[in-house]
């Protein structure tokens, strides 16, 4: 292998990409140039977001949009949302307009609890270390004291600490678990900061202790980290009105509709892979809100999923019922999302849509974001249940064609009708564009 390079964080960015194009493409100008014209022409912007990682060449472009006429809790919203998904916003805008006049969105922040853990190797019996633990247990809350006192001044901080006996699943593992509030924070680097300082503490202690035998003291810490599954950081966002309101459609009465959306969710609760795909929706539109927001897209997919499976079986994160002949479509969903610290101040972009949305703390935030979720499953299933979903997915992908063939304005217009009559394919634009 010739490419392997030593020091390359240390090059400039003009002498990364050269290294870059010599190593790995025909060489070729037009190359670096394509990087450089995503450049930011405002240095100090570029700058800031040369910082953001380590290595940066570029600028790698992700749509931001809006979808207004978001009604919640009786208040109006217009979200921002980042995503390359052509269809994700004309959906969110069509289910909030759908919603607007029928009550809106209700939602409601069942708790916040993050969690953390430090997992450690213990050889000895199990009532012996819980012994210690228990002992202890003000001193490791004391040990933090400096770390959470800005975070208690907020309500925050570390607020349970248990051991927990997992040796029924790996010999002599046990972990201690933290509970933690974070106020308007995701928290990650608050717990872990405060997890990495336990541990250390915790192993001092029991190198000090009087009753622990020298056997007993060779404990290992193997990691401490804050879990990304966090099931007791929960919203709830529902939507409902009367069955009859609900419809009609084209081809379906208001009940028929009711009827096939209800037998959508029970599918997407009973075969795995529906349910993947029904909650793929939903990230859809909860992703996008986390991207404008700054937040960690990855961490809040993973605890979805997770929580998708918390009964054993994968299933719907929404649900639906009837009740008293009112249509009730709701989701609960574990969302650790931040206001605060993280890219919120660093980039201005992240900023700027949460000024869209009036600065909301982080409990406001993780009920817009349900809410998104919501009204991009109920548009998905909407769509599916009624007119199918290539029709609205297909003039997104009509453009899309186009655009790839280089076709004109004019072009494009007449595409546009003709094809509100005919199948969108690849094959027939280029036959469209060859008459046209
Ligand atoms: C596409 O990104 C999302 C959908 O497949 C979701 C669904 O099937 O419910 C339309």
């Amino acid at each position: 292998m010739n490419n392997k390079i030593d020091g390359f964080s240390k090059l400039n960015k003009n002498k990364k990409i050269d290294w870059i194009i010599k190593n790995h493409f025909e060489s070729n100008n037009d190359l670096k140039k394509l990087l450089k014209s995503y450049w930011n022409s405002n240095k100090n912007v570029q700058k800031n977001h040369d910082e953001f990682a380590e290595n940066t060449i570029s600028n790698f472009y992700y749509p931001l949009g809006v979808a207004p006429n978001f009604l919640i809790n009786n208040k109006v919203f217009t979200l921002p949302m980042v995503t390359e998904e052509s269809s994700v916003i004309a959906a969110a805008c069509n289910s909030a307009k759908f919603w607007f006049t029928r009550g809106g969105f209700k939602t409601k922040v069942l708790n916040t609890e993050k969690v953390g853990q430090i997992h450690f190797l213990f050889n000895g019996k199990s009532t012996r270390i819980k012994k210690f633990f228990n002992k202890n247990k003000s001193k490791l809350f004391s040990s933090i004291k400096e770390l959470t006192k800005n975070m208690n001044k907020r309500g925050g901080g570390l607020k349970g600490l248990e051991i927990i006996n997992k040796t029924d699943l790996i010999r002599n593992y046990y972990q201690l678990k933290g509970t933690f509030e974070t106020d308007n924070a995701m928290g990650a680097n608050f717990i872990n900061s405060c997890l990495e300082k336990l541990a250390e503490s915790f192993k001092n202690l029991i190198k000090d202790d009087k009753d622990l035998t020298a056997n007993e003291k060779k404990i290992e810490i193997v990691m401490s980290i804050l879990s990304n599954y966090t099931p007791n950081c929960l919203v709830k966002a529902t939507v409902s009105c009367p069955i009859n309101n609900l419809g009609p459609f084209k081809n379906l009465k208001a009940e028929e509709f009711a009827k096939k959306f209800l037998m959508a969710i029970k599918i997407a609760k009973n075969d795995k892979f529906r349910a993947v795909t029904h909650n793929k929706g939903i990230m859809n539109g909860i992703d996008a809100i986390a991207m404008a927001t700054g937040n960690d897209f990855r961490a809040i997919e993973a605890c979805a999923h997770a929580y998708a499976c918390r009964s054993g079986k994968y299933s719907s994160l929404s649900n639906a019922f009837i009740e008293k002949n009112n249509f009730i479509f709701e989701i609960e969903i574990p969302l650790s999302m931040g206001t605060v610290g993280g890219l919120t101040k660093l980039h201005p972009i992240v900023n700027w849509s949460l000024e869209l949305l009036n600065f909301p703390d982080s409990k406001s935030l993780m009920e817009i974001t349900a809410v998104a979720g919501l009204a991009q499953n109920f548009a998905a299933i909407k769509s599916l249940v009624t007119s199918g979903i290539q029709k609205g997915h297909m003039k997104m992908h009509l453009l899309n064609i186009l655009k790839q063939k280089g076709a004109s304005e004019n072009q494009k217009n007449e595409a546009i009708n003709f094809f509100k009559k005919n199948i969108v394919s690849v094959s027939a634009v280029e036959d469209f564009l060859k008459n046209a």
